[in-house]
């Protein structure tokens, strides 16, 4: 008999020793424990087959028995828990040292920046913003700015036409002639905004983007042109760039020129941005015509006025050193995550 208990124990010690998760561990000690089905109350039921002198004796061991299995299944119960508890600690251990993973966050784009400079620049001389129809008359676009549908300027602007009088305008200086025709002089406006010419290269794209200035007034000269010029190019390329006005052709200004900036690369001194000239073209300008000044209602012999009109990825492209304009349309974020304010 005491050979059986003996074996019962070993028995439990050896399936307990190979367990590690405290719910199997309740399963064994439910198959020995268990009030009704475990083996040790079993082994009770046995004492009936006892003679009565036994029965004492046996009683005394099997309780003994069943008193170890309690306290062993306890002890066996507490280390696995508190073993599966260390080890639940350890995978949900938080480093508070991890530096937090970084926010990936939108920022304006190289054009938007650009704009935002320009219209801070001329807002600071006291320019005012107009915005003009995308879509826009022949007749704002070309006509009223000294260009009827016969003229050769046409040419420099390959347009996209909607009907024979709509166009996608070339040009913001369609703004000109809506702005001139409501309000009298004085006149400082800015005008931004996208243009549309059927023309696609590295540094052209069929839709890009222009800022347009006009101021009229009574007294107006180049010189009050270039020296606002110079006050841009100072904010945008820095302190020490010079301006210089070349001849040039438009037929909504007269005398019209080309705006260059000494190269802010090299200082002047010729380098590969500025093709060994010194000089960097930005934009184009004059004085506004008589006739778009007439064709307005304003008197070209009492009021004289000055335009310019610059392309803002063409700035955009200068200013960061972006060698082709698709690159300002793809939305790349590797390309555009390098540009902040
Ligand atoms: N509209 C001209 C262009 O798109 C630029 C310009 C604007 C020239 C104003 C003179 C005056 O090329």
């Amino acid at each position: 008999m005491e050979k059986q208990i003996k074996a019962m124990r070993e028995k439990i010690e050896a399936a307990a020793a190979a367990i590690t998760d405290s719910k199997e561990m309740y399963q064994l000690r439910k198959q020995y424990l268990d009030n009704k089905a475990g083996q040790i109350s079993a082994l009770m039921k046995n004492m009936r087959d006892l003679a009565p002198e036994e029965r004492p004796a046996f009683g005394k061991i099997v309780n003994e028995l069943k008193t170890w299995a309690l306290d062993f299944f306890t002890a066996q119960d507490a280390r696995l828990k508190a073993a599966e508890l260390a080890k639940k600690n350890a995978a949900e251990q938080i480093d508070v040292t991890m530096p937090a993973p970084a926010n990936r966050c939108g920022a304006l784009h190289p054009n938007t920046l650009i704009a935002n400079e320009l219209i801070d620049i001329f807002a600071g001389m006291g320019f005012t913003i107009f915005e003009g129809p995308e879509i826009e008359n022949d007749y704002y676009n070309f006509t009223a700015l000294n260009t009827p549908k016969d003229h050769p300027a046409r040419d420099m602007q390959d347009t996209f036409y909607v009907s024979p009088e709509l166009l996608l305008r070339t040009q913001t200086s369609a703004g000109q002639i809506r702005v001139m025709e409501n309000a009298k002089p004085p006149i400082k406006i800015l005008s931004p905004g996208k243009v549309f010419r059927s023309d696609d290269d590295a540094t052209h794209s069929p839709m890009f983007s222009q800022m347009e200035g006009l101021v009229v007034d009574k007294g107006i000269t180049l010189c009050d042109l270039q020296g606002m010029l110079d006050v841009f190019a100072q904010n945008v390329f820095g302190k020490d760039v010079r301006t210089r006005l070349r001849p040039s052709y438009f037929p909504f200004t007269e005398p019209s020129v080309e705006v260059d900036v000494s190269c802010f690369e090299c200082g002047g001194k010729g380098c590969r941005l500025c093709k060994d000239t010194g000089w960097i073209e930005v934009l184009g300008a004059g004085m506004v015509n008589r006739k778009v000044l007439e064709n307005c209602g304003i008197d070209p012999d009492v009021y004289t006025g000055f335009a310019f009109g610059m392309g803002i990825e063409r700035i955009a492209m200068l200013k960061y050193g972006i060698p082709n304009i698709k690159m300002l349309f793809e939305s790349d974020v590797r390309v555009l995550s390098q540009f902040h304010e």
